[in-house]
């Protein structure tokens, strides 16, 4: 199955619930919520109270993207804030089987993420511990970035490692994609496409609907 996820990281925060109302009411399934702590990446953006405050508001998938260092700290506490599903930074874990562990007991779906330079080779002893694995097209910390094209190369090495053990793991990509890029994000293994400012610059409702035409192509 094809899943949009637009990161709020680009919205209006004037007018969060409304843009969130918008990509729901328009066919997304995901809400990607772009949590950093100015230590694992340079930027700080928002955390808890936010969450508790949009979670009664959406019925979209709540995917905690944990740009955090050592995010075992803040499983719980994101899990009753809402989240849905938590990804956690490889290069981020003290003890990434114990981060993992402690998000299934939370009762949320686990990602593992890579950053650009993270080799796939690093996620080949989680696929089976995993429901998604985030490759990030961009250096995480900031929205409006460029498509890093080797990302590509990855996606596809990650796509032939879960297929070659039948696994089913969702592949989730992140970072400059737009609609004039994102079929070959998806040719090359990805299922979940994650957009900010593709989604949340311009026309919210013409933004989401033109995505998800492209990504229905492919179901
Ligand atoms: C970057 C975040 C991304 C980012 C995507 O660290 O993880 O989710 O917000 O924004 P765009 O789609 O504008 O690159
Ligand atoms: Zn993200």
């Amino acid at each position: 199955m094809m899943i949009l996820a637009p990161s709020i990281l680009a919205a209006d925060f004037k007018e969060l619930g409304k843009e969130i109302q918008t990509i729901e009411e328009n066919g997304a399934q995901y809400l990607h919520f772009d949590v950093m702590d100015g230590m694992f990446v340079p930027s700080i953006s928002f955390g808890v109270p936010v969450l508790e405050s949009i979670r009664p508001a959406t019925k979209l998938v709540c995917d905690a993207h944990l740009m955090v260092s050592e995010p075992i700290r803040y499983v719980e506490v994101f899990a009753k804030a809402g989240a849905d599903l938590i990804t956690v930074h490889l290069e981020a874990c003290e003890n990434i089987d114990a981060t993992i562990e402690k998000i299934r007991e939370c009762g949320c779906k686990v990602g593992v993420s890579i950053c650009p330079d993270t080799p796939v080779i690093s996620v080949k002893s989680l696929l089976t511990k995993v429901d998604m694995i985030l490759i990030m097209s961009v250096h995480p910390g900031f929205g409006g970035q460029a498509f890093i094209p080797a990302s590509l190369d990855k996606i596809r090495e990650l796509k032939t490692m879960i297929d070659v053990e039948g696994l089913h793991v969702d592949i989730q990509v992140d970072g400059g994609i737009y609609a004039h890029n994102v079929e070959e994000v998806i040719q090359a293994g990805a299922n979940i496409i994650v957009a900010g400012s593709a989604i949340f610059k311009g026309d919210v409702a013409e933004n989401t609907k033109e995505m998800l035409g492209i990504l229905k192509r492919y179901e």
